[in-house]
């Protein structure tokens, strides 16, 4: 099986592509500004040169992790934004119709405006910020160019091994509880967030597309871990694995005033998606605080 992975300098494209090889898997990783080792330089942005690649691998998957994924910098910048979350993915399942490879299109939470969890993949999408609005009109792209063969895979907040921990918005947390200099931070305790780690989405990938034929996909699927967090709460366990004090954490239960507006809790339904994988390894999330454990024991 051949398998291209786009995004794959980033958090979860690094995490997907790593373990498409350690399956041993035909994957060719695709990156752009930070292309390095054995990833290719490509700028998806470039159609012609996009369908190039993609003539040449013949991949059968096409696993689409590149996005621009922070709110604060869609909202600075729409139509960057609109090229690459929306324009780029429908390209991508412009070219599985033509090249007869399937896509898989990685989505958000943020699609939906979470005053109403747990949402099942058929609820309404209601986005409130600009980078859910990309989000979801790359969905409707993708899901619109008629005899593609394409997955929207929703996910929720990420995290996981990451270059820089600001790569993500709760490792960026641990530079909070590891900040003893006496400055105070105001932390949410408003939004509750389901973390989900990278390592394990790939691992779902990986078991996703050699599942049996008979298996059918759904066009949309959730995969998330299940327990919820603030990102306070996330907080005090990155204080209590390292042994911190937290007094200078100060738990914040409003709403936030200012800022691009974020939905309080978009929970992603999986039990469909338990039930495909039955037999295939379930979901196979593991539990939040034990993962950090391990890997921050590694780390010191
Ligand atoms: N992060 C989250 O908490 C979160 C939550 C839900 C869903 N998601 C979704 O999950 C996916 C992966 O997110 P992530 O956090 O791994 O993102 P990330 O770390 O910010 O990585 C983004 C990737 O997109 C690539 N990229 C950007 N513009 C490109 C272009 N013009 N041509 C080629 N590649 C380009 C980047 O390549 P270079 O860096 O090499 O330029 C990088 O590899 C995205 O679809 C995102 O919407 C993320």
């Amino acid at each position: 099986m051949r398998v291209i992975v786009t995004g794959a300098s980033g958090v979860l494209g690094s995490a997907v592509f790593a373990a498409f090889k350690a399956a041993g898997l035909d994957v060719l990783g695709l990156a752009h500004s930070r292309t390095k080792g054995e990833l290719r330089k490509l700028d998806l942005l470039d159609a012609s040169a996009t369908k190039g690649v993609l003539s040449e691998f013949k991949p059968d998957w096409v696993i689409h992790c590149a996005a621009e994924r922070r709110p604060d910098v869609a909202e600075k910048d729409p139509d960057a934004t609109r090229k690459i979350n929306v324009a780029v993915p429908e390209t991508l399942a412009t070219l599985s119709k033509e090249l007869k490879f399937k896509l898989v299109y990685i989505s958000t939470d943020y699609v939906f405006d979470g005053t109403s969890p747990p949402y099942t993949p058929s609820a309404a999408t209601s986005p409130v910020n600009l980078y859910g609005i990309t989000k979801r009109d790359g969905e409707l792209a993708v899901l619109g160019v008629t005899g593609a063969q394409s997955i929207v895979l929703r996910v929720p907040v990420l995290y996981g091994p990451a270059e820089k921990n600001s790569d993500t918005a709760v490792n960026i947390l641990l530079d909070v509880v590891t900040d003893q200099s006496g400055k105070t931070y105001k932390m949410d305790h408003y939004a509750t967030r389901y973390p989900t780690n990278v390592l394990d989405i790939a691992d779902f990938l990986v078991r996703l597309i050699q599942l049996p034929s008979g298996k059918v996909v759904p066009p949309i699927i959730h995969y998330s871990a299940e327990e919820p967090f603030t990102k306070y709460e996330m907080c005090l366990v990155f204080a209590r694995i390292l042994g911190l004090p937290h007094a200078h954490i100060v738990a914040d239960a409003e709403p936030p005033k200012a800022g691009t507006v974020r939905p309080q809790n978009t929970q992603l339904y999986v039990h469909e998606t338990q039930d495909l994988m039955e037999g295939s390894g379930g979901l196979g999330w593991n539990p939040f605080e034990e993962w950090w454990q391990v890997y921050l024991a590694k780390k010191q």
